[in-house]
């Protein structure tokens, strides 16, 4: 599979949603490998276009000076809270410019190019032209397109209508878009563009920053043409650069992990019909995932506006798997959502620290002070032991199918639901009370059987969100290749009889929430 995300903007900080969307991959990418499954997880940043030129103008920099900088603080965010990417998509890098000037040739040389003046509305800040179609009830260009100025300039033009029957009978046909329901949003826009072509180019006096147009060098290649190239140009696309992957091998599943921002027109319309002038089977062509935003008190989070969260901030101040799970279990993929960091310490400390601490802490505690951490499952099993292997059971298989579908909230609420029953099963067998009876010594050597178990399971399951707490937890089993069990290894009963199991460390402190006023 060849997972990817939207490529950043490096005209700011990285945000939560920047924050959000790398996770999900990330979280996937893991669910991936976890399935034994080979992914190459492609993610970066889109360096290009005029408002990096105007902020790199403000700040009195150049804008490579100004790239660089800000690219920075993306690669150092994906390193603090563990989003790892095979390959790193940033635009100014040659080898993407060499491609997207062979594409540019290519497509040229088919005759789906072509020179035309136009005289019309522009926005600046969406960097695009306007059409009556964008106008709102009242004939205006509404807000949300910013300054309009009317320019009358030469462009370069791809043939996006010799397309668009094409990718609306194959969108008709193919479940490429998910959720679902986006399809209908999808189509309606399609319904409006046909007929539209694109126009890929910006004359140099009024833009410098963009790749140049190989045939007509006082063009720059429209940001979003550049951009959308990204998804092959660093998989090895037309084979240009040995140090890329080869494109044959990893262009297979195509996954574009999205915001419904983002889905019409560039990514649902530009993006299909450009794959399918450059030739690209139906088969070959990418699914899109569209995910939703997160909000704040149901705003949409905006500088002007002041709400923006920082996910490094929060990183610092709640910790890396915090963040991570909040990320992953406060959303439904594809549903917006509002973030919340009284949430983000509430299921935090609710169902890691509390749930999955104190049943880890059970396990590995009681079986230090009763059985000399060595486990044992003695027979006959009582009805209780089997509920407790019942609720793994469905816990993995409801785990499966949501992670299969993209759904962490629910993988993760499979997970807790485990853990819940876990720590039931434990008051009512209260295995310390059993333990003052030298009678009991086996049930007692049970009951801790099945919670150590428990906790090796869950570890694993949670070992796409939550890599580095995966692996504090494997670490007290101390089970061999624990972590390298895939999904479908995962069956009751890794854990051998005899199995020496290390002493409890907390691997999920209790976040203290810090009054407003301290
Ligand atoms: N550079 C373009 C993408 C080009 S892809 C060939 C872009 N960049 S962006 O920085 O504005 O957004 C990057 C991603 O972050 C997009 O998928 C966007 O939907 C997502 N998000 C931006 N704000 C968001 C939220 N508040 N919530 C969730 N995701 C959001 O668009």
């Amino acid at each position: 599979m060849l997972l990817t995300t939207a490529i950043d903007y490096t005209n700011g900080s990285p945000h939560i949603g920047h924050a959000y969307e790398k996770v999900l991959a990330d979280v996937m990418a893991r669910y991936q490998r976890l399935r034994g499954n080979p992914v190459y997880f492609l993610t970066g940043v889109d360096q290009h276009g005029q408002k990096v030129e105007q902020t790199a103008a403000k700040e009195g920099v150049s804008p490579e000076a100004y790239v660089e900088k800000v690219t920075a603080r993306f690669t150092a965010l994906w390193e603090k809270i563990g989003v790892h990417y095979d390959g790193w998509a940033a635009t100014t890098d040659p080898r993407h410019k060499a491609c997207v000037q062979k594409i540019l040739t290519d497509l040229k040389d088919q005759g789906q190019l072509y020179k035309k003046a136009y005289n019309g509305f522009y926005s600046v800040r969406q960097e695009q032209f306007l059409t009556d179609r964008d106008r709102d009830a009242e004939g205006n260009f509404g807000p949300e397109w910013g300054e309009v100025v009317e320019i009358q300039e030469e462009n370069w033009y791809f043939k996006l209508s010799d397309h668009t029957a094409w990718l609306a009978d194959f969108l008709e046909k193919n479940d490429v878009i998910l959720p679902q329901f986006r399809k209908a949003e999808l189509m309606n826009a399609l319904s409006r563009n046909s007929g539209i072509d694109l126009c890929i180019s910006r004359p140099k006096e009024r833009l410098r920053w963009g790749i140049e147009f190989p045939f007509d060098p006082d063009y720059v290649t429209y940001v979003w043409f550049d951009a959308l190239i990204n998804y092959v140009s660093f998989v090895g696309y037309g084979g240009l650069d040995a140090s890329l992957p080869d494109f044959d091998a990893t262009w297979n599943d195509v996954v574009h992990v999205i915001g419904k921002d983002i889905m019409v027109p560039a990514h649902g319309i530009y993006w299909y019909c450009m794959l399918h002038a450059m030739g690209f089977r139906d088969e070959q062509m990418p699914t899109l995932l569209v995910h939703g935003w997160w909000n704040i008190r149901g705003e949409k989070m905006s500088k002007t506006l002041g709400n923006v969260v920082n996910p490094d901030q929060l990183a610092d101040t709640f910790g890396v798997d915090a963040l991570r799970y909040y990320l992953c279990r406060d959303i439904y993929t594809g549903k917006d959502s509002d973030f919340d960091v009284e949430r983000l310490v509430m299921l935090f400390n609710t169902e890691l620290a509390n749930n999955l601490g104190n049943l880890c802490n059970r396990a590995l505690n009681m079986s230090q002070r009763f059985t000399e951490g060595i486990l044992h499952c003695h027979l006959p099993l009582e009805e209780e032991d089997l509920g407790v292997q019942h609720s793994l059971v469905e816990s993995l298989n409801l785990y499966r199918e949501s992670m299969d579908q993209y759904d962490i909230a629910r993988a993760l609420e499979a997970i807790n639901r485990h853990v819940v029953n876990c720590n039931v099963y434990a008051e009512r067998m209260k295995p310390w009370e059993m333990n003052k009876n030298p009678e009991n010594k086996a049930r007692v050597a049970t009951v801790l059987y099945h919670l150590a178990e428990s906790v090796a399971l869950c570890a694993v399951m949670l070992s796409p969100v939550l890599p580095d707490a995966a692996v504090k937890l494997a670490a007290q089993i101390d089970l061999p290749g624990l972590l390298d069990k895939k999904l479908d290894e995962l069956v009751w009963g890794l854990l051998p009889n005899g199995h020496a199991i290390e002493k409890p460390q907390p691997v999920f402190p209790r976040i203290v929430p810090v009054a407003p006023d301290a």
